[in-house]
């Protein structure tokens, strides 16, 4: 199939683009090339000759339009975002401008591009989206794909806004889509501002490695290139209108994975052991939610979709990579807001 892939550049974006051209698929990666994306997550990928990039912005309409023209492709993967919470909490315009009004723009260009093809039933506009529109949990339940919306911070809120969309245009003018919301993500080339890498090059810097609020607040995590497999069987197999949520059913709170963290890094980088000692409580994230976790039933049961890895297997070879690929990272400590404190309102 030849896919545009939407954010290819970016953290999940780019393991579904590398997973996509490894599968055989043709892939089309449209992206502005904000301060979170990087190329060399695709380098491999470009070699390939199934794979072709465009620079361009999903606020721009009728580069979109362009884009589709030319191209022509059977799916859609949408993954283009502002995807911080920190920086949405201090900056919340491009947000709403990139993650409402592009999502708004992508699925206009996308409605005339089906139209102009004939509307074939195969079509696919696939919407990546996040567990965190559905809110902040208390100590039991997960969320389900029936789970009320109830968005919390600026990044929720506008990916909300966006499911929404998506939704209204399955409903009103018929487009074939597929929505997932997806659990926290970690892995390789995860941009150097979330948590799993922020506490790797803290600890192998020797920095205080900053933990928010107490610590107690609870993600589900999920291994990057898992999430990417679960995308790619959504968007062949998922049935069009239905939506999907994923997730490892591995649920930490942060101040253990943070610890599990530090001792894969007293064992892989002895230097500096014990890193534990680094973590430091800092103030807490305002709106900060307490607890996300994923009922993944659906996509066992539908499309028969299971993880590859456990977190603990996942998070060592996160470490591993991290200290195997310093000519990545080491670049985007320089990048806007890097290694800074964001988000405290
Ligand atoms: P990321 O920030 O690493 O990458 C986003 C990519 O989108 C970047 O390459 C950036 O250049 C591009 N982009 C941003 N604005 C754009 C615009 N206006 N036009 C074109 N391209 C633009 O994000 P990520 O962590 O890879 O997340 C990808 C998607 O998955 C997002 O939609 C996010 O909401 C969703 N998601 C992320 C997680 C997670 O844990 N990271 C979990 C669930 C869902
Ligand atoms: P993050 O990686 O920003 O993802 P999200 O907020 O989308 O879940 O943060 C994951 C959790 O880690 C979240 O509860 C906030 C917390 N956190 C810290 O404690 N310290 C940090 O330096 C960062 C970036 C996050």
């Amino acid at each position: 199939m030849r896919i545009l892939v939407t954010g290819g550049a970016g953290f999940i974006g780019s393991a579904v683009v590398r997973l996509a051209v490894a599968r055989g698929h043709e892939v089309v990666n449209l992206d502005a090339l904000t301060y979170a994306a990087n190329l060399a997550n695709v380098a491999d990928a470009a070699q390939s000759g199934r794979y072709v990039f465009e620079h361009a912005d999903i606020r721009d309409r009728s580069a979109l339009d362009r884009i589709l023209a030319r191209h022509r492709p059977d799916w859609i993967m949408h993954l283009a975002a502002e995807s911080h919470v920190d920086r949405s909490i201090d900056g919340p315009d491009a947000f709403v401008q990139t993650n409402v009004i592009g999502t708004f723009n992508l699925l206009e260009a996308a409605r005339a591009h089906w139209t102009r093809e004939g509307r074939p039933d195969s079509f696919r506009f696939h919407h990546i989206s996040t567990d965190e529109v559905f809110g902040s949990l208390g100590a039991t339940g997960q969320f389900t794909e029936t789970t009320p919306y109830d968005p919390r911070s600026p990044y929720s809120a506008s990916k909300a806004g966006s499911d929404h969309l998506v939704r209204a245009w399955a409903e009103t003018y018929g487009l074939p889509v597929v929505l997932t919301n997806c659990s926290n993500n970690y892995g390789p080339y995860h941009f150097p501002e979330k948590l799993v890498p922020v506490v790797i090059l803290k600890a192998l810097a020797g920095q205080p490695i900053p933990v928010y609020g107490d610590g107690g607040n609870v993600r589900d995590w999920l291994y990057v290139e898992d999430h990417a497999d679960a995308l790619l069987l959504v968007v062949e197999r998922g049935q069009a209108g239905r939506s999907y949520n994923i997730g490892g059913e591995n649920e930490a709170r942060n101040i253990d994975l943070v610890r599990t963290i530090c001792a894969h890094m007293d064992e892989l980088h002895p230097q500096g052991a014990p890193h534990a000692r680094l973590i430091t409580f800092v103030a807490d994230r305002p709106g900060h939610d307490r607890r996300y976790a994923i009922d993944p039933s659906r996509i066992r049961t539908e499309l028969g979709w299971r993880p590859s890895v456990t977190l603990e297997e996942g998070l060592r070879r996160t470490v591993d990579w991290y200290l195997a690929n310093r000519d990545w990272w080491q670049p985007l400590l320089e990048r806007e807001g890097v290694g800074r404190r964001l988000g405290t309102g």
